[in-house]
């Protein structure tokens, strides 16, 4: 594992970052990550924002309690989140309502593989955080303060 996280960050570090961060950089990001997903799986067609979306909301069984990314990061990536643990706030993981997301691939990489073996129990693949990241960017809306939790 750790030597595909090493051959996956040397790929994903020629991707030029602009020093602003915005959706396009994150665009970028996602179709790295489904480049690297097709030479591992030809069949791979994605990235797919609706597979994100599932990835995201996906409950998976952590020490007896049910967790997901949307756990912390609620079901709409455009909001503010709230850690279950430490209880603070997480900004929006959408780059649309949070320009800074998905702008350091260090933060981005590290991030994802410590929440994806916290959550899943094993690394994502490139697909994953294709999807993932596809979906994201399609979440442009904050819940209107009524309904948001
Ligand atoms: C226990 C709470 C928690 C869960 C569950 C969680 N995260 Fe996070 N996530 C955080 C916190 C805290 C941060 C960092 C705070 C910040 O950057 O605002 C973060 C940041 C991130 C970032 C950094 C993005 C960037 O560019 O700044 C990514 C990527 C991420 N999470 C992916 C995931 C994925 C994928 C899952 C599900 C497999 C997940 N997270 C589940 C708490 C969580």
């Amino acid at each position: 594992m750790k030597k595909i996280t090493i051959v996956v960050s040397a790929l994903l570090g020629m991707v030029a970052f602009s020093a602003q961060a915005d959706v396009a950089s994150a665009q970028k990001l996602a179709d790295k990550y489904a480049g690297i997903a097709k030479t591992i799986n030809p069949s791979f067609t994605g990235p797919s924002a609706e597979e994100g979306k599932v990835f995201f909301n996906r409950e998976i069984g952590v020490k007896g309690k049910k967790v997901s990314c949307s756990s912390c990061h609620t079901t709409s990536p455009a909001d503010n989140g709230k850690d279950v643990v430490t209880h603070k706030l997480i900004r929006p993981l959408s780059p649309v309502t949070n320009p800074k997301r998905f702008s350091d691939l260090d933060k981005v990489e590290e991030k994802f593989v410590q929440h994806c073996n916290d959550i899943t129990g094993s690394d994502c693949t490139a697909q994953d955080k294709a999807n993932f990241i596809a979906y994201l960017i399609t979440v442009k809306e904050k819940t209107p303060k009524a309904t948001s939790k």
